[in-house]
Protein backbone atom coordinates (compact mmCIF):
# COMPACT_ATOMS: atom_id res chain seq x y z
CA UNK A 1 0.00 0.00 0.00
CA UNK A 2 1.24 3.11 -0.75
CA UNK A 3 0.79 6.27 1.36
CA UNK A 4 0.48 9.99 -0.75
CA UNK A 5 2.76 12.23 -2.14
CA UNK A 6 4.68 14.40 0.73
CA UNK A 7 7.63 16.22 -1.89
CA UNK A 8 6.69 18.22 -4.48
CA UNK A 9 9.43 20.36 -6.26
CA UNK A 10 7.99 24.08 -5.80
CA UNK A 11 3.97 25.06 -4.58
CA UNK A 12 1.53 22.12 -3.56
CA UNK A 13 -0.56 21.28 -6.45
CA UNK A 14 -3.67 21.85 -4.23
CA UNK A 15 -2.98 25.56 -3.93
CA UNK A 16 -2.13 25.66 -7.59
CA UNK A 17 -5.90 24.73 -8.85
CA UNK A 18 -7.62 25.85 -5.66
CA UNK A 19 -5.59 28.97 -4.48
CA UNK A 20 -6.56 28.06 -0.92
CA UNK A 21 -3.72 30.21 0.38
CA UNK A 22 -5.58 33.17 -1.74
CA UNK A 23 -8.59 32.10 -0.20
CA UNK A 24 -7.79 32.37 3.54
CA UNK A 25 -5.92 35.92 2.90
CA UNK A 26 -8.99 37.11 2.16
CA UNK A 27 -10.75 38.01 5.47
CA UNK A 28 -10.42 41.37 7.36
CA UNK A 29 -12.72 41.64 10.67
CA UNK A 30 -13.33 45.30 11.45
CA UNK A 31 -13.54 44.01 15.17
CA UNK A 32 -11.74 42.19 18.01
CA UNK A 33 -15.27 40.13 18.65
CA UNK A 34 -14.41 36.11 17.66
CA UNK A 35 -18.20 36.33 16.33
CA UNK A 36 -17.47 38.82 13.63
CA UNK A 37 -15.08 35.84 11.47
CA UNK A 38 -18.74 33.93 11.27
CA UNK A 39 -20.26 36.81 9.77
CA UNK A 40 -17.63 37.58 7.49
CA UNK A 41 -17.22 34.12 6.30
CA UNK A 42 -20.57 32.63 5.88
CA UNK A 43 -20.96 36.23 3.56
CA UNK A 44 -17.97 35.16 1.63
CA UNK A 45 -18.74 31.60 1.56
CA UNK A 46 -22.79 33.11 0.13
CA UNK A 47 -20.64 35.25 -2.49
CA UNK A 48 -18.92 32.06 -4.10
CA UNK A 49 -21.91 30.07 -4.00
CA UNK A 50 -23.95 33.29 -5.89
CA UNK A 51 -21.59 32.93 -8.27
CA UNK A 52 -21.72 29.16 -9.01
CA UNK A 53 -25.30 29.94 -8.94
CA UNK A 54 -24.74 32.08 -11.91
CA UNK A 55 -22.13 29.98 -13.75
CA UNK A 56 -24.86 27.11 -13.77
CA UNK A 57 -27.65 29.69 -14.86
CA UNK A 58 -26.10 30.94 -18.22
CA UNK A 59 -24.78 27.25 -18.80
CA UNK A 60 -28.94 26.07 -18.34
CA UNK A 61 -29.55 29.35 -20.81
CA UNK A 62 -27.05 28.01 -23.54
CA UNK A 63 -28.75 24.89 -23.81
CA UNK A 64 -31.76 26.23 -23.72
CA UNK A 65 -30.80 28.56 -26.64
CA UNK A 66 -29.37 25.56 -28.41
CA UNK A 67 -32.95 23.96 -28.04
CA UNK A 68 -31.69 21.17 -25.34
CA UNK A 69 -34.43 21.39 -22.99
CA UNK A 70 -33.03 18.17 -21.49
CA UNK A 71 -29.15 19.05 -21.33
CA UNK A 72 -30.79 21.91 -19.69
CA UNK A 73 -32.20 19.79 -16.74
CA UNK A 74 -28.40 18.79 -15.41
CA UNK A 75 -27.30 22.49 -14.72
CA UNK A 76 -30.55 23.27 -13.77
CA UNK A 77 -30.32 20.22 -11.15
CA UNK A 78 -26.57 21.41 -10.01
CA UNK A 79 -28.54 24.88 -9.09
CA UNK A 80 -30.47 23.48 -6.99
CA UNK A 81 -28.09 21.93 -5.10
CA UNK A 82 -26.12 24.89 -4.44
CA UNK A 83 -28.52 26.37 -3.70
CA UNK A 84 -29.07 24.13 -1.07
CA UNK A 85 -26.33 24.45 -0.02
CA UNK A 86 -26.65 28.22 0.30
CA UNK A 87 -29.72 27.72 2.56
CA UNK A 88 -27.17 25.43 5.23
CA UNK A 89 -24.84 27.84 5.09
CA UNK A 90 -27.09 30.17 7.11
CA UNK A 91 -27.04 27.76 10.14
CA UNK A 92 -24.01 29.34 10.59
CA UNK A 93 -24.94 32.19 12.34
CA UNK A 94 -27.89 31.00 14.22
CA UNK A 95 -25.58 31.73 17.68
CA UNK A 96 -25.77 35.67 16.90
CA UNK A 97 -28.40 37.41 19.32
CA UNK A 98 -28.85 41.57 18.66
CA UNK A 99 -26.05 41.99 21.30
CA UNK A 100 -23.84 39.68 19.73
CA UNK A 101 -24.15 41.46 16.34
CA UNK A 102 -24.36 44.97 17.65
CA UNK A 103 -20.55 44.42 18.94
CA UNK A 104 -19.33 45.14 15.77
CA UNK A 105 -22.71 46.38 13.34
CA UNK A 106 -21.49 49.40 13.62
CA UNK A 107 -18.18 48.79 11.98
CA UNK A 108 -20.11 47.86 8.57
CA UNK A 109 -21.09 51.32 8.60
CA UNK A 110 -23.58 51.10 4.97
CA UNK A 111 -21.76 48.15 3.67
CA UNK A 112 -24.77 45.47 3.29
CA UNK A 113 -25.39 42.61 1.18
CA UNK A 114 -27.83 44.85 -0.58
CA UNK A 115 -24.67 45.59 -2.56
CA UNK A 116 -24.09 42.52 -3.86
CA UNK A 117 -23.39 42.46 -7.43
CA UNK A 118 -23.14 38.99 -7.96
CA UNK A 119 -26.35 38.16 -6.01
CA UNK A 120 -28.10 41.30 -8.14
CA UNK A 121 -27.12 38.94 -10.95
CA UNK A 122 -28.55 35.75 -9.91
CA UNK A 123 -31.64 37.60 -9.51
CA UNK A 124 -31.44 39.39 -12.88
CA UNK A 125 -31.00 35.85 -13.96
CA UNK A 126 -34.45 34.43 -12.13
CA UNK A 127 -36.19 36.66 -14.07
CA UNK A 128 -36.13 39.82 -10.79
CA UNK A 129 -35.52 42.73 -12.66
CA UNK A 130 -34.62 46.08 -11.43
CA UNK A 131 -33.21 48.90 -12.98
CA UNK A 132 -33.50 50.91 -9.67
CA UNK A 133 -30.71 48.11 -7.84
CA UNK A 134 -28.30 48.70 -10.21
CA UNK A 135 -27.41 51.87 -9.31
CA UNK A 136 -25.33 51.71 -6.34
CA UNK A 137 -22.63 50.35 -8.71
CA UNK A 138 -22.22 53.40 -10.69
CA UNK A 139 -18.89 54.22 -9.66
CA UNK A 140 -17.56 50.84 -10.53
CA UNK A 141 -17.96 51.13 -14.50
CA UNK A 142 -17.16 47.19 -14.82
CA UNK A 143 -19.34 46.12 -12.56
CA UNK A 144 -22.01 48.45 -13.54
CA UNK A 145 -21.43 47.91 -17.00
CA UNK A 146 -21.62 43.79 -16.07
CA UNK A 147 -24.89 44.58 -14.27
CA UNK A 148 -26.57 46.66 -17.30
CA UNK A 149 -26.00 43.89 -19.47
CA UNK A 150 -27.90 41.22 -17.34
CA UNK A 151 -30.50 43.60 -16.75
CA UNK A 152 -30.98 43.60 -20.66
CA UNK A 153 -30.62 40.09 -21.16
CA UNK A 154 -33.66 37.75 -21.14
CA UNK A 155 -33.93 35.99 -17.97
CA UNK A 156 -33.74 31.82 -17.62
CA UNK A 157 -37.54 32.31 -17.58
CA UNK A 158 -37.30 34.03 -21.01
CA UNK A 159 -35.30 31.77 -22.89
CA UNK A 160 -37.94 28.85 -21.21
CA UNK A 161 -40.66 30.95 -23.02
CA UNK A 162 -39.08 31.52 -26.05
CA UNK A 163 -38.12 27.93 -26.10
CA UNK A 164 -41.96 26.81 -25.80
CA UNK A 165 -43.17 28.96 -28.48
CA UNK A 166 -40.51 26.90 -30.81
CA UNK A 167 -42.00 23.78 -29.38
CA UNK A 168 -45.41 24.97 -30.80
CA UNK A 169 -47.07 26.07 -27.33
CA UNK A 170 -49.40 29.22 -28.55
CA UNK A 171 -47.17 32.03 -27.70
CA UNK A 172 -48.33 35.02 -28.58
CA UNK A 173 -45.77 37.49 -30.12
CA UNK A 174 -46.42 40.41 -27.48
CA UNK A 175 -45.12 37.36 -24.55
CA UNK A 176 -42.07 37.10 -26.58
CA UNK A 177 -41.46 40.71 -27.60
CA UNK A 178 -40.77 41.96 -24.06
CA UNK A 179 -38.27 44.47 -22.73
CA UNK A 180 -36.47 41.90 -21.11
CA UNK A 181 -34.65 44.94 -18.82
CA UNK A 182 -38.75 45.89 -16.91
CA UNK A 183 -40.20 43.89 -14.14
CA UNK A 184 -41.41 40.77 -15.50
CA UNK A 185 -45.06 40.67 -16.12
CA UNK A 186 -46.53 37.26 -16.31
CA UNK A 187 -48.73 35.70 -18.76
CA UNK A 188 -51.87 33.55 -19.30
CA UNK A 189 -50.38 32.48 -22.55
CA UNK A 190 -47.52 30.99 -20.85
CA UNK A 191 -49.32 29.68 -17.86
CA UNK A 192 -51.50 27.84 -20.21
CA UNK A 193 -48.80 26.66 -21.91
CA UNK A 194 -47.49 25.01 -18.24
CA UNK A 195 -51.00 23.62 -17.64
CA UNK A 196 -50.83 21.80 -21.09
CA UNK A 197 -47.08 20.28 -20.48
CA UNK A 198 -48.40 18.81 -17.34
CA UNK A 199 -51.28 18.04 -18.25
CA UNK A 200 -49.90 15.41 -21.54
CA UNK A 201 -46.86 14.76 -19.09
CA UNK A 202 -44.82 15.97 -21.77
CA UNK A 203 -41.58 15.77 -21.66
CA UNK A 204 -40.89 19.34 -20.57
CA UNK A 205 -42.47 18.38 -16.79
CA UNK A 206 -39.38 17.86 -16.38
CA UNK A 207 -38.04 21.02 -17.02
CA UNK A 208 -40.70 22.30 -15.16
CA UNK A 209 -39.58 20.26 -11.92
CA UNK A 210 -35.94 21.35 -11.90
CA UNK A 211 -37.13 25.00 -12.46
CA UNK A 212 -39.57 24.50 -9.73
CA UNK A 213 -36.68 23.64 -7.62
CA UNK A 214 -34.61 26.57 -8.49
CA UNK A 215 -37.14 28.87 -7.18
CA UNK A 216 -38.55 26.91 -4.58
CA UNK A 217 -34.78 26.45 -3.09
CA UNK A 218 -34.04 30.40 -4.11
CA UNK A 219 -37.18 31.06 -2.16
CA UNK A 220 -35.39 29.23 1.43
CA UNK A 221 -32.88 31.64 0.47
CA UNK A 222 -34.42 34.56 1.04
CA UNK A 223 -37.11 33.68 3.77
CA UNK A 224 -33.88 32.28 6.00
CA UNK A 225 -31.82 35.85 5.25
CA UNK A 226 -35.50 37.13 6.50
CA UNK A 227 -35.42 34.92 9.67
CA UNK A 228 -31.62 35.86 10.35
CA UNK A 229 -32.44 39.76 9.65
CA UNK A 230 -35.33 39.39 12.48
CA UNK A 231 -33.41 37.20 14.83
CA UNK A 232 -30.12 39.85 14.76
CA UNK A 233 -32.06 43.13 14.37
CA UNK A 234 -35.68 42.80 14.30
CA UNK A 235 -37.56 45.34 12.88
CA UNK A 236 -34.36 48.01 12.97
CA UNK A 237 -33.32 49.65 9.39
CA UNK A 238 -30.72 48.13 7.54
CA UNK A 239 -27.51 49.29 7.13
CA UNK A 240 -27.71 49.24 3.40
CA UNK A 241 -30.59 52.22 4.34
CA UNK A 242 -33.98 50.14 3.89
CA UNK A 243 -36.37 49.67 6.40
CA UNK A 244 -34.83 46.33 6.91
CA UNK A 245 -37.28 43.85 7.33
CA UNK A 246 -39.84 45.39 5.90
CA UNK A 247 -37.89 46.33 2.73
CA UNK A 248 -36.79 42.64 2.70
CA UNK A 249 -40.24 41.34 2.98
CA UNK A 250 -41.76 43.35 0.12
CA UNK A 251 -38.79 42.21 -2.02
CA UNK A 252 -39.54 38.94 -1.19
CA UNK A 253 -43.05 39.42 -2.90
CA UNK A 254 -41.73 39.34 -6.03
CA UNK A 255 -42.14 35.64 -7.93
CA UNK A 256 -39.55 33.34 -9.20
CA UNK A 257 -40.99 31.68 -12.72
CA UNK A 258 -44.52 33.29 -11.48
CA UNK A 259 -46.83 31.37 -14.41
CA UNK A 260 -44.95 28.17 -13.22
CA UNK A 261 -46.68 28.33 -9.80
CA UNK A 262 -50.11 30.43 -11.18
CA UNK A 263 -50.42 27.53 -13.41
CA UNK A 264 -50.62 24.65 -10.56
CA UNK A 265 -54.43 26.53 -9.70
CA UNK A 266 -55.91 25.50 -12.50
CA UNK A 267 -53.60 22.07 -13.15
C1 LIG B 1 -27.62 38.28 10.43
C2 LIG B 1 -26.94 38.73 9.42
C3 LIG B 1 -27.55 39.65 8.40
C4 LIG B 1 -28.34 40.74 8.57
C5 LIG B 1 -28.82 41.33 9.89
C6 LIG B 1 -28.65 41.26 7.25
C7 LIG B 1 -29.42 42.38 7.01
C8 LIG B 1 -29.85 42.79 5.78
C9 LIG B 1 -30.76 43.89 5.54
C10 LIG B 1 -31.42 44.74 6.62
C11 LIG B 1 -30.92 44.01 4.21
C12 LIG B 1 -31.78 45.03 3.46
C13 LIG B 1 -30.92 46.11 2.84
C14 LIG B 1 -30.32 47.02 3.87
O1 LIG B 1 -30.95 48.03 4.21
O2 LIG B 1 -29.20 46.75 4.33
C15 LIG B 1 -30.13 42.97 3.58
C16 LIG B 1 -30.05 42.72 2.25
C17 LIG B 1 -29.31 41.73 1.68
N1 LIG B 1 -28.43 40.88 2.35
FE1 LIG B 1 -28.28 40.65 4.32
N2 LIG B 1 -28.05 40.47 6.32
C18 LIG B 1 -27.36 39.50 6.98
C19 LIG B 1 -26.59 38.51 6.41
C20 LIG B 1 -26.35 38.40 5.07
C21 LIG B 1 -25.43 37.47 4.48
C22 LIG B 1 -24.54 36.48 5.23
C23 LIG B 1 -25.52 37.64 3.14
C24 LIG B 1 -24.71 36.90 2.12
C25 LIG B 1 -23.91 37.52 1.31
C26 LIG B 1 -26.50 38.68 2.89
C27 LIG B 1 -26.89 39.12 1.65
C28 LIG B 1 -27.86 40.07 1.41
C29 LIG B 1 -28.38 40.37 0.11
C30 LIG B 1 -28.01 39.70 -1.19
C31 LIG B 1 -29.32 41.39 0.27
C32 LIG B 1 -30.19 42.02 -0.81
C33 LIG B 1 -31.54 41.26 -0.81
C34 LIG B 1 -32.54 41.77 -1.85
O3 LIG B 1 -32.20 42.58 -2.68
O4 LIG B 1 -33.71 41.32 -1.78
N3 LIG B 1 -27.00 39.10 4.07
N4 LIG B 1 -29.48 42.25 4.57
Amino acid sequence: MSGPILEFPDQVPYDAYVHAGTLHSLQQPLSKDPGEMSFLMISQVMELYFGLVRHELRDAQRLLRDDDARGALAPLRRTRLHLEGLVAAWNGLRWMTPADFNRFRGLLGEASGFQSAMYRHVEFLLGLKSAALIRPFKRQADVHADLADALAAPSVWDDVTALLARRGFPIPAEALAVNTADEYAPHPAVEAAWVEIYRTDDPLTALGEALTDVAEQFGDWRYKHLLAVRRTMGDKAGSGGSSGAAWLTRSMAKVVFPELWSARTTM
